[in-house]
Parts: C-alpha cells; structure tokens; sequence
C-alpha cells in the first residue's frame, strides 16, 4: 500500500495486462474477462493501515482488477500494520497462506 492505493509500479502492470481484446472484451452484455479458470494469490502489505479498514482502498481495488479479467478465484494475504509489530504480521500472513497452502509452508519451515 502507497498512500492508501497500489505502487505506481504495480498499477503500470495492470495497465499493461488489463487490455481489451487480450485479456477482457466489451460484448453486447459488458466487459467480459477472458482469463476465466486462473486463479491469483496476492500479498499486501501495509505499514500502518490496517487491511479491510476504511483506508484500505487496496484490496477491493485488486479484487475488481481481476475480476474483471475473469480471475474470480482470488486469495489476498495480508502483511499489514508491518511499521507496529513486523513479526506479528509476517506471522498473520503465514498463517493465512498455510490455511490455503499447508504443504508450501510446510516444506519452507522443513
Ligand atoms: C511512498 C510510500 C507510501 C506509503 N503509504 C502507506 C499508506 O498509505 N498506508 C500504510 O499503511 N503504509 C504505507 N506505506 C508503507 C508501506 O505500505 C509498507 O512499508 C510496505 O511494506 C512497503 O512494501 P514494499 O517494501 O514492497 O514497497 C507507504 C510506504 C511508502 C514508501
């Protein structure tokens, strides 16, 4: 999170993969994403803010990002507050990504 949105580094990625005719369409009903059936695993991390809070103008932007290709199936993981307690939020995003991915952790910890 930069001053409550993406880097500007990571908004030129979308801006780069979010184009019509490759990965979306307009069609005689809307936009349709064209990457149906991916799936994404974003990491957010923030320094103060806390991840779902009113400031958090991150994690529904990237949801709708992806939508909007057609990745539904999206899992955010959430190293935020990293300026309060960084071990603390390391140790929450750990714990979010083992509940998704139990075998990753498992063979890092390994
Ligand atoms: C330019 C800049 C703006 C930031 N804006 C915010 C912010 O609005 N809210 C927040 O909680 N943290 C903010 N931070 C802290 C970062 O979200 C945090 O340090 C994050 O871990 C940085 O990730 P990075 O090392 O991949 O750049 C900002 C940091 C920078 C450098």
């Amino acid at each position: 999170m930069y001053n409550f949105g993406v880097p500007a580094t990571l908004k030129a990625w979308i801006d780069q993969v979010c184009r019509a005719g490759v990965s979306f369409r307009y069609t005689e009903n809307g936009p349709e994403g064209l990457l149906a059936g991916k799936s994404a695993d974003i990491v957010i991390t923030t320094g103060g803010a806390p991840l779902g809070s009113p400031v958090d103008f991150v994690s529904g932007y990237l949801k709708q990002v992806f939508a909007f290709i057609g990745i539904e199936d999206v899992n955010i993981f959430g190293a935020d507050q990293m300026n309060v307690d960084a071990q603390a939020s390391v140790a929450r995003a750990q714990a979010q990504i083992e509940q998704i991915y139990p075998a990753v952790t498992a063979r890092e910890v390994a």
